[in-house]
């Protein structure tokens, strides 16, 4: 059985691998928890982190939880257990604090898709449209855009714009489509996508269903639309966990980073979870930014207070406001 297409149980255990040369402390954890404490600091973290992160995390949840979370605190330093667009995210509502990514090469495919030169550009072909932008992109895409959303409010954004307006809706293509299918508005997109959702097999997708025929197919919607039209249910990571636990089904194929089964398996344990496998025999369904992250690079970040997300305090301002109207219409 290939990495790829194991199935998950309810097998949660602390398997943190050491790195030799490095002076760490024999209890990562407890070491972890002093520095929470000395730093006045507060973990969040993305369900596509590592178990361990996970499990010492603070606050774990989707990019709009996360901005919520990181909004509303009152800690002094926030450490991000994620990728850069939601560190910098974090650091743009915290323009004072001190913000951690534990890997400062943790980027992201799609946000990398839409480089803010050629955005600008196709943005002024469209004078008249509103610019809706997944979170899923840079500081500096925010700042060239009227609202962000994120997979869990996108839908909910949509619908509340003017309907005499063209709508921008970047950088994700496979989640606007999504959009403009839900709320029957046509959107212009700009082309780009996730490389990790866009790394599914429907051919081993039809397969599992055949071996699993009791299995509800459960979907991001940064996933390709060939993919969606199988899913029982398609939502952000957080809806994507709900669902589990509020359905009285016993199997799930999952379509999304398989980051989130630990978060299944620790609320609903005993139901069975497939991570649906990508098209080549990789581990290409992991993603390879947010995994950069480890349990030992988020202890050096918080000993060592680096690396430090910093912003150019323009871009900053200019990114702020779409982020808070995000906020706004998503109450
Ligand atoms: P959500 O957790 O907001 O659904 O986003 C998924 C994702 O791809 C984050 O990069
Ligand atoms: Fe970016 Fe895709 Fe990774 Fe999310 S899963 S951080 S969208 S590359």
């Amino acid at each position: 059985m290939t990495h790829c297409c194991a199935v998950f149980a309810n097998t949660a255990v602390r398997s943190t691998v050491r790195s030799p040369g490095l002076d760490l402390p024999a209890d990562l954890f407890a070491a972890i928890a002093d520095l929470k404490g000395e730093l006045n600091a507060v973990v969040l973290a993305h369900y596509y982190q590592e178990p361990d992160i996970q499990d010492i995390a603070d606050y774990i949840g989707d990019s709009l939880g996360l901005s919520q979370r990181a909004a509303s605190t009152d800690a002094s330093v926030i450490v991000f257990a994620g990728v850069h667009f939601m560190a910098e995210t974090a650091k743009i509502l915290n323009p004072d604090k001190l913000v951690l990514l534990p890997d400062l090469a943790a980027g992201c495919s799609l946000a990398d898709s839409c480089p803010p030169v050629e955005f600008a550009a196709f943005k002024a072909q469209y004078p008249d449209a509103i610019v809706v932008s997944y979170i899923n992109c840079t500081a500096e895409i925010k700042a060239l855009s009227d609202v962000i959303c994120t997979s869990s409010n996108a839908v909910k954004i949509v619908n509340q714009l003017p309907r005499d307006r063209p709508i921008i809706f970047a950088p994700d293509r496979n989640l606007g489509r999504y959009v403009a299918q839900e709320t029957g508005r046509e959107l212009i997109l700009w082309q780009g996508s996730c490389m990790v959702h866009e790394t599914f097999s429907e051919k081993k997708l039809v397969q599992l269903q055949v071996d699993h025929p009791e299995a509800l197919v459960i979907a991001h919607p940064e996933c390709e639309p060939p993919l969606l039209a199988y899913a029982d249910f398609i939502g952000s990571t957080t809806a994507l966990l709900k669902y589990v636990q509020g359905s009285s089904a016993q199997e799930f194929i999952v379509l999304t980073e398989p980051g989130i089964i630990h978060q299944m398996q620790k609320t609903v344990p005993g139901k069975v979870y497939i991570p649906a496998p990508p098209i080549a025999n990789c581990a290409c369904n992991e993603c390879p930014h947010m995994r950069l992250n480890t349990l030992e690079k988020l202890y050096l970040a918080m000993r060592d207070r680096t690396p430090e997300i910093t912003l150019p305090p323009a871009i900053a301002a200019a990114a702020l406001k779409p982020i808070e109207r995000m906020l706004e219409m998503s109450a």
